[in-house]
């Protein structure tokens, strides 16, 4: 990680690599975890909320002090709430009701307005939060919609940086890719460069939790925030590559959970739902890896932005979730 940088924007990327200790006990392979909460708005999706900012001002849809209007789950509405206070665009994001408040309050504090709605809302219904954010893009004039969804910088920061880092951070021994997918940007842009720079030697291995018909099955309630998918093949993002993806794991619930607390006792990792479904699914891959391997999966952000519910007995119960080993 840059020990120093002249901007914010400059601390965005060059995220830490750290080996498991604990966890990665009596396994004939290494585990590494790319810690994506190092970056300056908390996640992941600082690369991308800059790409896709960085582009829209070059071909020119984004002129200066322009709105930005984004549908987002949180971590993208983080990262262009962050890129947005430092650039001078106004910042509108349409968030589900479910989103964290740790989550809210941050998109917030970087003065981003926030307008809540069901994220489950079919794409016909008007409560739809790509619907409404279309409309309130319609009614702002020059505001901008970066569309993560859609939008190609989307993978492509990921293939210009993720992918690049971690190879060079392992020293080009990497040998399978773990991620979670919701947009699929991080999957399919860092699964690709480490496809095209190991000559298809990485693997690449999408962490589906239940619910997500991404690794196949019937839709159901997903529970691990950002992530996952319950609509048909044909309304998958068009960030997601499928093709990248050798094979999906899919962890239940409790899995997830129970991960995610072993990893703030064991490895004093204190990381987000998505990150323990990785992990859990890195840790399978891992019982499975030629001897030797070195597995890398990425932690999207970190646990602090969910305290009311990751790390609340009463919302894990609320939830149905059981910690295996009792927590
Ligand atoms: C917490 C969290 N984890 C993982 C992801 C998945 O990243 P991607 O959209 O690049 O697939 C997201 C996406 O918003 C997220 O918010």
């Amino acid at each position: 990680m840059e020990a120093r940088a002249t901007s914010t924007i400059g601390l965005i990327g060059n995220t830490p690599l750290v080996r498991l200790e604990s966890l990665g006990t009596g396994l004939r392979s290494e585990i590494y975890v790319k810690l994506e909460s190092a970056n300056p708005g908390g996640s992941v999706k600082d690369r991308t909320a800059l790409s896709m900012v960085r582009e829209a001002e070059r071909i020119g849809v984004l002129q200066p002090g322009a709105t930005i209007v984004e549908s987002s789950s949180g971590n993208t509405g983080i990262g262009l709430a962050l890129i947005g206070a430092l650039t001078g665009h106004p910042v509108i994001v349409v968030a589900a009701d479910t989103t964290s408040q740790e989550k809210l309050a941050v998109l917030r504090s970087f003065n981003a307005e926030v307008v809540l709605t069901d994220w489950t809302a079919p794409a016909e219904s008007p409560e739809n939060a790509r619907n409404i954010a279309a409309r309130l893009a319609a009614d702002i004039p020059g505001s901008w919609r970066p569309q993560q969804f859609d939008n190609p910088g989307n993978p492509r920061a990921h293939y210009a940086s993720t992918g690049p880092e971690i190879w060079r951070q392992t020293s080009g021994s990497v040998t399978h890719l773990v991620a979670s997918i919701g947009t699929g940007g991080t999957i399919s842009g860092t699964g690709a460069f480490l496809k095209d720079r190991s000559r298809g030697a990485v693997k690449v291995i999408g962490a589906d939790p239940f619910g997500s018909v991404y690794s196949g099955g019937e839709p159901g309630e997903i529970l691990v925030d950002g992530v996952g998918n319950t609509w048909d093949r044909a309304d998958w993002p068009k960030t997601f590559n499928p093709e990248v993806v050798d094979q999906f794991v899919r962890i239940p619930n409790d899995g997830v959970y129970s991960m995610v607390h072993r990893l703030a006792t064991d490895e004093g990792l204190l990381l987000g739902p998505s990150s323990g479904l990785a992990v859990a699914a890195a840790l399978q891959t891992a019982r499975s890896a030629p001897a030797g391997s070195t597995i890398v999966a990425i932690a999207p952000d970190a646990g602090t932005n969910y305290l009311s519910k990751t790390f609340n007995v009463l919302w894990l119960a609320k939830n149905g979730i059981t910690l295996e080993g009792g927590g």
